[in-house]
């Protein structure tokens, strides 16, 4: 009998993807949803991107690169990433990959060893990626819990209780997906103390929203001082650019960058040759197309924030970046009878025909923070407004 490893069996997933198959299916069979499910750019790539691609693969630059990523691509980064993170950063402590993603794996694998007990703290709810890869590298995965007296930010005393000897690795991701939370300049230095305490410890920082900043400027960990060394800065093309699909993201740091590589050159070999040129476009060109989306997303953030506080037993905190709200639902849930966060995701998605996800697709309810859901506002204003009409009549004829 043919075998399927238990680690294979056990691996985790983004949950995700089942509701939005759930959603298609819905859709095939006729019936007509406003969705808030997709965690990507509803704009298409700007055309001197697509442009620079097409001119690439006409030039011939269509077979291997070398796996970090070819020269041009990684200085352009390291330009990007000294000016935006005022860090040095030197082209060879950059690796570029399929997408930021793959280096949640890449990082894990690289700092912790299998089934020793390395542990590795994660935000929860988070991206559930994150825990799935914890697990599948047989490391410990260990949950901060992000609260809502907090800003969806967590309680650094349990950082500071969960952080020891045998942690590994911190996992931190600002903005936050799915909260849109945003970590502030202080209590970035806290974590900073607490960590440094640590020699045997990294700081993976996911910050692929990095752009979609709404709340001043955006701060990297990386930026404060003695902090570089022991982070692993990773960003990528995806939501920036609305590049998704072309799966571009880079890491950096000096001494890990030689290890990523190798796990690039044992995987994938290398991010596809023209999509780097793409990339190089994207970060050396004009940013007006880019900058205009992170504009209209400031608009439709503050649109579907004031919708949602508007409605009967929804409350909404005003996130400071990516393209998610999470809003607290616990007493929507209790005008419409719903047991919980995803009883009230499948009613909304069934009787109101608006598609959302639940709190359980992020990792596990944080005890004592009641029920909440997620929307992406990568959305139209007129879905946005729609969707958010479709909400309030639904709880409000359990009113009735
Ligand atoms: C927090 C976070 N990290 C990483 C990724 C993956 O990004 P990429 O498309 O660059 O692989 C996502 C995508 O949704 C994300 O939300």
């Amino acid at each position: 009998m043919t075998h399927i490893s238990d680690r294979t069996k056990n691996l985790g997933t983004e949950t995700a993807f089942d509701v939005l198959a759930e959603v298609n299916r819905l859709v095939a069979k006729g019936k007509e949803v406003v969705s808030f499910c997709i965690g990507q750019p509803d704009f298409d790539t700007p055309d001197n991107i697509k442009y620079a691609a097409i001119n690439a693969i006409t030039r011939g630059k269509t077979g291997y690169t070398a796996s970090a990523g070819i020269l041009t691509l990684r200085k352009a980064i390291a330009k990007h990433l000294s000016n935006s993170r005022k860090i040095p950063v030197n082209p060879d402590s950059v690796v570029v990959a399929n997408g930021a993603k793959p280096f949640i794996m890449h990082t894990i694998v690289s700092v912790t060893d299998y089934g020793k007990g390395d542990e590795v703290l994660y935000p929860n709810p988070g991206f559930p990626i994150y825990e799935a890869q914890i697990l599948a590298q047989g490391a410990i995965p260990v949950p901060l819990f992000l609260l809502e007296k907090k800003g969806f930010g967590f309680d650094i005393n349990d950082l500071k209780r969960k952080v020891n000897e045998k942690t590994r690795l911190l996992i931190l991701n600002s903005p936050q997906n799915p909260t849109g939370s945003v970590l502030s300049r202080m209590e970035l230095e806290q974590i900073a103390d607490i960590v440094s305490e640590y020699d045997n410890l990294w700081i993976y920082s996911d910050e692929v929203y990095s752009n979609l900043f709404y709340a001043g400027k955006f701060q990297s960990i990386a930026s404060i001082s003695n902090m570089q060394e022991k982070t692993i800065i990773v960003d990528g093309l995806s939501k920036t650019y609305a590049m998704t699909g072309w799966r571009l993201g880079y890491a950096s740091n000096k001494k890990l960058a030689p290890y990523l590589t190798r796990w690039v050159t044992n995987t994938t070999s290398c991010a596809a040759h023209p999509t780097q040129y793409a990339a190089l476009e994207a970060i050396t060109g004009s940013q007006k197309k880019s900058e205009k989306m992170m504009q209209t997303f400031k608009t439709r953030r503050n649109l579907i924030v004031d919708g949602l506080n508007q409605i009967e037993g929804i409350t909404c905190l005003t996130p400071g970046g990516a393209f998610y709200v999470w809003p607290n639902v616990t007493k929507a849930c209790e005008i419409v009878g719903a047991e919980n966060s995803e009883e009230f995701r499948k009613r909304l998605l069934y009787e109101a025909g608006v598609a959302v996800l639940a709190d359980i697709h992020f990792g596990q309810q944080v005890e004592g923070e009641g029920q909440h859901i997620r929307l992406s506002y990568a959305t139209s204003t007129d879905n946005i407004k729609e969707g958010l009409r479709r909400i309030a009549d639904y709880i409000n004829n359990y009113r009735k």
